[in-house]
């Protein structure tokens, strides 16, 4: 067990924690940074850019706002961002990889502001890409759109898998298992667990003041995935291509509020075909 695991252990108790007007306010500063940043690295996403580059301006950005990156040293993460390219489901490893046209890329970031969490990802196209691909980010953000419209007090964890696994599948793409959103706000990862797959009315029941993340993985092909030899990057196991989009968010006494939509309007970054 690392330190990290030690930590996590005392903060993550398992229970459903809600929150008043001041934890709204620091989730909101928390998430408009990480919205920010990736809307700042919106034009330096095109073909022949090194992805510890994007790391690395992601890292700054983080720094120069006073925040901090949530994942560098997380559980032995070594980067700011992840970023997942093509087959690769999540928690790809910036590093020496260039970024080639027709490439889908997603890029995930977390900042902590106060001690409150901003998790948020979006999918980037490098260059023109082909229709499939603009077809599957398309679905991807469709579903993330479906979850938080279920979104509401009363309503339950299951409703949220449940409309984005049959719009999903009703497009003939599949939803991953292995990976779900989470409670987020001064822990990183803590209780509830929400899956992108489920049932109208099982799991647990959503009230106002609950900050939790949606973020639907969703391929091409089928929903297996496998993690390779560095402990982190998830791929395919059919090698077919998969996308993800990421917001946090909180219960509202009516619905959710959004706390890391894009100032620029940039969370659905457009998409050109070849
Ligand atoms: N940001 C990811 C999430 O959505 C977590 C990444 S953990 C890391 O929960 F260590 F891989 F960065
Ligand atoms: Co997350
Ligand atoms: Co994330």
């Amino acid at each position: 067990m690392s330190t990290t695991d030690v930590l996590e252990a005392e903060y993550r108790d398992g229970q459903i924690r809600t929150h008043g007007p001041e934890g709204f306010e620091g989730m909101r500063k928390a998430g408009r940074l990480a919205a920010e940043c990736l809307d700042m690295l919106t034009p330096h996403v095109v073909p022949g850019v090194v992805t510890d580059d994007l790391d690395r301006m992601a890292r700054e950005f983080i720094l120069d706002h006073g925040a901090l990156p949530a994942c560098l040293f997380y559980r032995g993460y070594s980067k700011t961002v992840c970023i997942s390219v093509n087959h690769v489901v999540c928690h790809g490893i910036p590093g020496e990889r260039v970024l080639r046209e027709g490439d889908i890329a997603n890029i995930d970031v977390t900042c902590i502001v106060d001690g409150w969490h901003g998790d948020h990802s979006r999918m980037y196209g490098v260059g023109p890409v082909s229709a499939r691909s603009k077809r599957l980010v398309e679905v991807t953000y469709e579903s993330i759109a479906r979850g938080i419209a279920a979104v509401k007090p009363g309503a339950t964890t299951g409703d949220i898998g449940h409309a984005i696994q049959s719009y999903v599948e009703s497009m003939r793409c599949s939803v991953v298992r292995d990976f779900c959103g989470h409670g987020l706000g001064k822990v990183f990862h803590d209780a509830p667990n929400i899956l992108h797959f489920g049932q109208p009315g099982q799991g647990e029941v959503l009230k106002a003041g609950m900050f939790f993340t949606i973020e639907p993985m969703v391929n091409l092909g089928k929903p297996s995935v496998k993690v390779l030899a560095d402990g982190w990057t998830a791929v395919t196991r059919d090698k077919s291509l998969s996308a993800q989009c990421e917001h946090s968010i909180g219960v509202t006494e009516d619905g959710a509020e959004i706390f890391t939509a894009s100032p620029a309007g940039l969370f659905q970054p457009p998409i050109e075909t070849a």
